[in-house]
C-alpha cells in the first residue's frame, strides 16, 4: 500500500480538525479541512449551503472537495462527519489515504456541541437524538473504513495526536 495521505473520519465533535492540525504540524505536512475548503471555495458557510441547496447540494460539493483534496499526496485531511456515507466517497477515501477513525461517545459529542449553531443537522429540537441516530447509521461505516481506531474520550487533543502518530505505519511518519 502506498497511502501518503492521513485522513481523519468520525462524527461531529470528535475533534477531527483540532487533532488533524496538530498531527500535520508534528509531521510537517499540509493540513486541510474539507468543510473549510468548501466554505473557501463557495464564499459562504456550510449552513448557508444547506439553506440554498439542501443537504444533497452540500454532499455533491463535499464529494468534489474530497476528490480535489485527495488528488495530492502527503496531506492530513479532516473530513466532515457525513462524508463516509456515499459509496463513491468511501472508495475514494480508502484508495487515497490511511484512515483514522476518532471514536467518540455521544456524551462527549454533546458536551462539545451543546451550543453549536453552525451545524445545520443539529439545529433541531433534540440534537442528542439526532446525533444518536447519525452515530447508529454511520459508526459501522467508520469502523469498516478505518485503518486505525482511536477512542477519544477524556483525553486531550495533544495526547491523542501523539498517540495516533505513534501508531502510524512507519512510511507515514
Ligand atoms: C456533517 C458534519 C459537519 C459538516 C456538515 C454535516 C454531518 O462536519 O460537514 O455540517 O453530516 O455529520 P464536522 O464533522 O466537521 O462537524
Amino acid at each position: 500500500m502506498s497511502h501518503r495521505n492521513i485522513i481523519l473520519i468520525g462524527p461531529m465533535g470528535s475533534g477531527k480538525s483540532t487533532i488533524g492540525s496538530i498531527i500535520a504540524k508534528r509531521l510537517n505536512r499540509e493540513f486541510q479541512d474539507s468543510d473549510q475548503f468548501i466554505e473557501q471555495r463557495t464564499g459562504v458557510d456550510i449552513a448557508r449551503i444547506f439553506d440554498i441547496e439542501g443537504e444533497a447540494g452540500f454532499r455533491e460539493r463535499e464529494t468534489n472537495a474530497l476528490r480535489e483534496l485527495l488528488s495530492e499526496n502527503n496531506r492530513v485531511i479532516a473530513t466532515g462527519g457525513g462524508s463516509v456515507v456515499r459509496p463513491e466517497n468511501q472508495q475514494l477515501l480508502k484508495q487515497q489515504g490511511y484512515i483514522v477513525f476518532l471514536d467518540t461517545s455521544l456524551n462527549q459529542q454533546m458536551q462539545r456541541l451543546r451550543r453549536d449553531k453552525k451545524r445545520p443537522l443539529l439545529q433541531t429540537e433534540n440534537p442528542r437524538e439526532r446525533l444518536e441516530a447519525l452515530l447508529k447509521e454511520r459508526r459501522p461505516i467508520y469502523l469498516d473504513l478505518a485503518d486505525l481506531v482511536i477512542k477519544t474520550d477524556k483525553r486531550v487533543a495533544r495526547r491523542l495526536a501523539a498517540d495516533i502518530i505513534n501508531q502510524l505505519p512507519e512510511n507515514l511518519k
